[in-house]
């Protein structure tokens, strides 16, 4: 493939630690499928929706979750089911899955409105609230609730995000080139601030196993289930295993979704056309109260706005395979261990699919549009595409519609100046 090169020995390391979004924009001026190196490995960007789908999908077992996914997984949850792979994968997935079936998800929506009201009800009007923060202990008080039976208050929230920004200083492409410029034994600034967020962490998620094993040996929820360490079939999960799904779900389920939230509250708050478009439609469909389970079909501008900040600010900007042998993809050669960068950001922005790209425009959902199917796949696709998909995007709809009926935001903020972190990392975002 074209190839973009860096600096010797240690690659574009250091343009993607300046700032990788703008890295993955020039690497797709130079092709579909663009080699570098960085990180210390081979690397391929790949910005054809075509071949997304071979790597997801249709030759998916040609590709393993790569080295970077590795190492995050190292640094916080090695067996969690975002990183196992094969039938250690599958049989953590299974027991997973029957959280969040479409029957489950209903009986969370109840819960998804009741903390949508408190968060909005516990700001003031003319209140100037940099909103990441609570937005981030919404959606984990609404993931606790929802799968553990277990009120998350304000310090236990506050553990969870300090332990996932301090991640983010590791597991992201900033952190992944920082650690390939300096020599393994320098320190990076955050390492004893990690040291501490992480332990926390850890110290919470045990309590609250020890907890729930004491409390209620037969309770139905999925906490209870992990805490009695066993797969439905009663076959035993080892307490490592049961750590790591927890600080896994705990981690993948809460900063997506508050990111996502945080884009679409900024569009709310400073676009006049989206936010009377959004206000029409509560009306028409939920009148004067808020939105149920039964709602969501017919509120189909709510749910082109959640589609369109996930495809502008895709909260995972890339998914990163590793090839398990050399092989050929949109026809050039792959050797084996590259790790292809899927650019879900790169190719939600990309001019040959969208109009606009740039432009943050929920009607364009509402119109017929012939695109391939992996142009926009914010949750990734295939056998291990998001296990939280419709948990999150009801979350979405439902949060969204609860706040707007109850809040009229300003822009404090007046522009966004992302950065690729763990998730795509908004800034502050201060409204009133
Ligand atoms: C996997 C995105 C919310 C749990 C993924 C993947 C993406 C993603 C792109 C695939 C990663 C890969 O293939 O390398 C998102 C976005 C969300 C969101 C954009 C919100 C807007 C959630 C929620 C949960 C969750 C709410 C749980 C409550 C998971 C898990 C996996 C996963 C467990 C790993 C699945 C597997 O490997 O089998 N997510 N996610 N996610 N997500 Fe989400």
């Amino acid at each position: 493939p074209p190839r973009l090169d860096g600096v010797p020995v240690v690659g574009s390391s250091l343009s993607i630690m300046r700032d990788a979004l703008a890295f993955t924009e020039a690497a797709r001026e130079r092709g579909d499928v663009v080699a570098y190196e960085a990180f210390g490995a081979d690397m391929a960007a790949v910005f054809d929706p075509e071949v997304v789908e071979q790597v997801l999908v249709s030759r998916s077992d040609e590709f393993r979750k790569g080295e970077l996914d590795r190492e995050f997984g190292d640094r916080i949850a090695p067996d969690g089911v975002v990183f196992t792979e094969g039938e250690r994968w599958r049989r953590q997935r299974t027991v997973l899955q029957s959280w969040f079936t479409p029957d489950r998800i209903e009986a969370y929506a109840d819960s998804m409105v009741a903390e949508a009201a408190a968060l909005a009800d516990g700001w003031d009007d003319g209140d100037i609230v940099d909103v990441g923060d609570p937005l981030s202990t919404f959606t984990l008080r609404v993931l606790t609730k929802t799968l553990f039976d277990l009120e998350f208050d304000d310090e236990r929230a506050a553990t969870v995000r300090r332990a996932t920004r301090a991640l983010s200083t590791y597991a992201s492409p900033r952190g992944f080139a920082l650690r390939t410029i300096l020599p393994s034994w320098i320190p990076t600034p955050a390492e004893p601030a990690y040291e501490r967020a992480m332990a926390d962490l850890d110290a919470l998620v045990s309590r609250l196993v020890a907890q729930r094993r004491e409390a209620e040996a037969n309770g139905g929820d999925l906490l209870s289930l992990l805490a009695r360490a066993e797969y439905p079939d009663g076959t035993r999960m080892d307490p490592e295993t049961v750590r790591d799904q927890l600080v896994t779900l705990l981690v993948a389920g809460h900063e997506t979704s508050a990111t996502a939230l945080t884009f679409a509250c900024w569009y709310l708050a400073g676009d006049d056309a989206v936010r009377e478009c959004l206000e029409r439609e509560l009306e028409a469909v939920c009148d004067d109260r808020d939105p149920t389970i039964a709602d969501l079909p017919a509120l189909e501008y709510t749910d082109a706005i959640v589609d369109e900040t996930l495809r502008l600010y895709p909260p995972v900007t890339d998914l990163y395979r590793e090839a398990v042998e050399t092989t050929t993809l949109g026809g050039y050669r792959i050797s084996e261990g590259t790790t292809l960068q899927l650019s879900v950001y790169g190719i939600h922005r990309d001019e040959r699919w969208w109009d606009a790209p740039e432009t943050f425009r929920p009607s364009r959902w509402l119109e017929d549009c012939d695109r391939p199917e992996y142009a926009y796949f914010p949750f990734g696709g295939g056998p291990r595409h998001c296990l939280g998909m419709r948990f999150a995007r009801v979350e979405l709809k439902l949060a969204l519609a609860a706040l707007a009926r109850r809040l009229e935001f300003e822009r404090v903020t007046d522009s966004l100046s992302p950065s690729a972190g763990l998730t795509l990392d908004p800034g502050t975002v201060e409204l009133r």
